[in-house]
């Protein structure tokens, strides 16, 4: 598969890290097929992250990530899921390696600027909680 999915979460949103990271995100070759803002609930972010529901931050989550508005874009690119995973780094901001988006944007564990899909089959289910087909180029 060629495509993943990526949320720029609330805290870069907010903090006006959005052209800066899709920067990032255009010049390591990935070609953006589809984007929106928009806002979660916390019902929706709930939806979004309920492989997560059973571990000790998933309310914390749900509220963080429905604290404001988002960036939702499906992406292009040959290897896209793991190539993006690589350009982020690390769930956790301290460990995250040099020049990746969370190591240069994340505030913390939890408010860690992006989203990577994690597998072809995640990419293809989160790309459609967000857009429908004639939404994608
Ligand atoms: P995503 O790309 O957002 O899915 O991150 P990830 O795949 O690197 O991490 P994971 O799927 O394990 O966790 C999902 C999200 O939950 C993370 O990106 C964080 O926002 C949050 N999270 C993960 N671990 C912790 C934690 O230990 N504490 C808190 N407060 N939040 C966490
Ligand atoms: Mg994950």
């Amino acid at each position: 598969q060629n495509r993943t999915f990526t949320m720029i979460k609330p805290d870069a949103f907010s903090a006006g890290n959005t052209g800066a990271i899709l920067k990032m995100i255009e010049e390591a070759g990935f070609r953006i097929v589809a984007a929106k803002v928009t806002k979660l609930t916390a019902e929706r972010a709930g939806q979004f992250y309920e492989v997560h529901k059973e571990r000790p931050f998933y309310n914390d989550l749900c509220e963080y990530m429905s604290s404001g508005a988002i960036m939702a874009l499906i992406l292009e690119k040959d290897n896209a899921v793991a190539d993006f995973r690589t350009l982020i780094g690390a769930t956790n901001p301290a460990e995250a390696a040099e020049g990746t988006v969370r190591k240069l944007f994340a505030k913390s564990i939890e408010a860690n600027a992006i989203h990577g899909s994690d597998s072809d089959e995640n990419a293809q289910l989160e790309g459609s909680f967000f857009f429908s087909k004639d939404e994608e180029f």
